[in-house]
């Protein structure tokens, strides 16, 4: 009897936050841990910096040193997160949040974020990752609201311009238009190509929105 309980509790809590239940860095499965550069390691091995304001953040994240963030807080961003290589990004205590502005990934490699929950971002995406190599995204929530029109937020998630080597796993995706984009746009087609490998490993998604105005697709809901 006792066992049972235990076990519906835990079923319970997970489901209902799955930021706050962290996994192990050994979860890491799919191509961000077997590729042709390494698997991904973040920052491990750097300095391990605890930030609850934007300004230790930001000078945390920017440069290419190793460096293990964790961040303690709510942050309602004015300006997005720009994320140098080598770097793990970690929410503390299960309350870790970004809102109104989101994170950027770009022309880097060696990135991980967990246990963070970004949401109500405006004017472009939660989590960009673009051109960009080795990068684990897991055990975030991300979540918005339906009631705009599905071009009111951008995606949560969007995966672009020959970026590789990613494993998005454990994150729960909810109440959004567009989840999550994987390439963005036919002319970059010959940019794109041989990229893209990105392994989604247990995500959950709940009342993301069906469609898009016409011409806009590819963003993932499954
Ligand atoms: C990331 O860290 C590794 C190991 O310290 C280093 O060799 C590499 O140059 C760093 N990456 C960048 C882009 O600086
Ligand atoms: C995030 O934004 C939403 C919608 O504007 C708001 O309800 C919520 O309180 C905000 N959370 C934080 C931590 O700022
Ligand atoms: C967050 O910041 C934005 C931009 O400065 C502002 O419009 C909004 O009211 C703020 N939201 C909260 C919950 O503080
Ligand atoms: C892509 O990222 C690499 C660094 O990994 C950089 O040298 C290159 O200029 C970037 N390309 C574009 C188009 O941004």
């Amino acid at each position: 009897m006792k066992r049972v309980s235990y076990l519906l509790l835990s079923l319970a809590y997970s489901a209902a936050c799955l930021p706050c239940h962290q996994g192990d860095p050994s979860d890491l499965i799919g191509y961000g841990n077997d590729n042709p550069l390494g698997t991904t390691t973040g920052g491990e091995g750097g300095e391990v910096v605890k930030v609850n304001n934007v300004k230790d953040l930001t000078a945390a994240i920017s440069d290419n040193v190793p460096r293990v963030i964790l961040v303690d807080g709510s942050f309602n961003l004015t300006s997005r997160l720009k994320l140098g290589s080598n770097k793990s990004l970690i929410g503390v205590g299960g309350t870790a949040s970004f809102n109104n502005s989101g994170i950027t990934i770009a022309s880097v490699s060696n990135v991980i974020i967990r246990n963070l929950k970004v949401n109500f971002v405006y004017g472009n995406d939660g989590i960009t990752i673009q051109n960009s190599t080795r990068v684990w995204i897991d055990h975030n929530e991300f979540a918005s609201d339906l009631d705009h029109g599905p071009d009111h937020y951008d995606g949560q998630l969007d995966i672009v311009r020959a970026s590789d080597w990613i494993t998005v796993s454990w994150n729960y995706f909810h109440d959004h238009w567009k989840s999550s984009l994987v390439g963005n746009s036919d002319s970059l087609r010959s940019v794109d190509k041989d990229h893209f490998h990105v392994t989604y490993h247990h995500n959950r998604w709940e009342n993301i929105g069906t469609r898009g105005p016409a011409g806009r697709f590819g963003h993932l809901h499954v």
